[in-house]
């Protein structure tokens, strides 16, 4: 067909890996073990993976491949999620890791690496193609680059995958982007976001774009407000050190939040095709008001966990937790209020919070429409639907709305309509890192996120990341206990709009 949309073609959304060699930098890191070998390998088990396929580790610390292949299988077997560990997959999978230690700012390393990359495609077959990783301390990313300089180009596709954070602010995350562009171009560069992957953000466009019974509702004329919650029933989890650095707002809201709300209030573009759906998410970061100093203190609110019992076992507060400073001025709890300065958004407050140590794990999104604009019921009791996005532990959506109690009268109370991923599909959900993963070496990167949109969402946020940095007065902190809701000015900002958080 002449005029057939390239982007709609169906074979473009079967991904195909071609043949490749993915290197990861903080091969010895946690999120080597937790995520990116344990999906690479769930990838083998669904033989998604090509024949031409090789994996190769760097750190610091010394190892021989077959050292780095047993690390791994320990890993793999401990983070399968709901996979079953297959032995003959894993034989074969193992023949294509390899390790190379070295010091990330020496020249042998590189010249170690590229020896070794020679090999590997020899062996592998990986076509010469090459998916570069950075997992490492982020201060070391602009050294790994200018290391990789030599081979940024050559026989073969090369690409950089460059985890969060993109910077500690707005200008860091600047400086970072002349550093990588120095040795790669921007179609190499893909920044890695993983709530973007997630099937259940990813499906909040399929719920927009392709049912058209919602679009025409989702407006400042129905929705009266949207809560963004992403609560984790986790401390830090050993990664005192570098939480204290980056805190709440930083770790969640700055990047994998306003990502979700990007996805919730964009315009739909004209294809899903990745320049057009990142021009749009961009647009949308953009349109999201800065805040005036005076301001901040309305519309955010930082919150620190103190210890407390949980369930009979007592916690220690943030501040007592290993490697951190006693004296931490850390946001483990951010809420904040953004508004969108665009004709389908204005007025409507979006509220996003995300806390370690909260009551428990999970995130979801709750849009709550507009009431009746006249009550036909003596008793009120219509109360204003409520959609409700679940992206985690519970994957699915509901719809609340009024039903009228059976029998005599006219009293009315919320039932829901639900749809759950597992009930309706069956089937095991790939997780972000093995949809993004696989879009990295098809080379697809409507997923990841774009230089503007890290910009865009550091303007958003830097107004507060200044006032709080600058706090003067007395000490606020610890102010939620572990395993509460966060601290009560959170509460106190919603009410201040007439609004309360949603108990999730
Ligand atoms: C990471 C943060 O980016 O996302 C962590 O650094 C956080 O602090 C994690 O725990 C949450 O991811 P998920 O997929 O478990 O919601």
């Amino acid at each position: 067909m002449a005029d057939a949309n390239p982007f709609q073609d169906p074979q473009r959304f079967e991904r195909r890996v071609p043949p490749c060699a993915v290197v990861i930098f903080g091969a010895n890191g946690d999120l080597t073990k937790r995520k990116l070998v344990p999906s690479l390998y769930r990838l083998a088990i669904e033989r998604r993976l090509p024949q031409g396929f090789a994996i190769v580790g760097t750190s610091r610390t010394p190892m021989s491949d077959e050292a780095f292949r047993e690390k791994m299988e320990a890993s793999v077997r401990e983070h399968l999620e709901n996979s079953h560990f297959d032995e003959a997959v894993w034989e074969e999978f193992a023949r294509g890791l390899y390790y190379v230690a070295g010091d990330l700012a020496s020249p042998e390393l590189y010249t170690a690496l590229t020896a070794r990359l020679a090999t590997v495609s020899e062996e592998r077959q990986t076509g010469g193609n090459i998916l570069f990783y950075l997992s490492t301390q982020p201060s070391q990313y602009a050294t790994v680059a200018r290391g990789l300089a030599g081979l940024a180009k050559g026989n073969g596709w090369r690409r950089l995958v460059v985890e969060k954070p993109f910077g500690h602010d707005d200008q860091s995350a600047r400086e970072l982007e002349v550093a990588l562009h120095e040795y790669f171009t921007e179609d190499q560069l893909y920044r890695i976001d993983h709530y973007l992957g997630k099937e259940t953000v990813q499906n909040i466009l399929a719920f927009r774009f392709g049912n058209p019974i919602f679009e025409p509702l989702w407006n400042r004329q129905y929705i009266d407000h949207v809560q963004i919650t992403a609560a984790e029933s986790i401390g830090v989890e050993g990664r005192g050190a570098y939480y204290q650095e980056a805190g709440a707002l930083r770790d969640m809201i700055q990047n994998h939040l306003l990502q979700v709300l990007s996805t919730v209030a964009m315009e739909p573009s004209a294809v899903f095709e990745p320049t057009a759906v990142r021009d749009e998410r961009a647009k949308l970061l953009r349109s999201i008001r800065p805040l005036k100093p005076a301001d901040v203190d309305a519309h955010a609110v930082a919150g620190q966990y103190g210890p407390a019992a949980i369930g009979g076992k007592d916690v220690p507060g943030f501040r007592g937790e290993p490697g951190v400073n006693p004296q931490a001025m850390t946001d483990t709890y951010a809420a904040v209020t953004f508004l969108v300065d665009n004709w389908r958004w204005a007025g409507v407050p979006f509220y996003v919070r995300s806390g370690k140590r909260m009551p428990k794990r999970v995130t979801d999104i709750a849009i709550r429409f507009r009431p009746v604009p006249h009550s036909l019921f003596a008793n009120e009791s219509a109360r204003p639907n409520l959609l409700i996005l679940r992206i985690q532990p519970e994957e699915g959506i509901s719809l609340r709305f009024s039903s009228k109690q059976p029998g005599s009268g006219m009293n009315l109370r919320p039932v829901s309509m639900d749809f759950n991923y597992g009930t309706s599909f069956g089937m095991r959900t790939p997780t972000a890192y093995e949809t993004l993963l696989v879009d990295a070496m098809a080379g697809d990167p409507t997923l990841y996120t774009r230089q503007d949109m890290v910009e865009a969402s550091w303007a958003a946020v830097q107004p507060i990341v200044d006032a709080w940095g600058n706090r003067t007065g007395p000490d606020p902190f610890p102010n939620y206990a572990a395993g509460t809701w966060g601290p009560a000015a959170s509460d106190e900002m919603l009410a201040a709009r007439g609004h309360v958080w949603r108990v999730p």
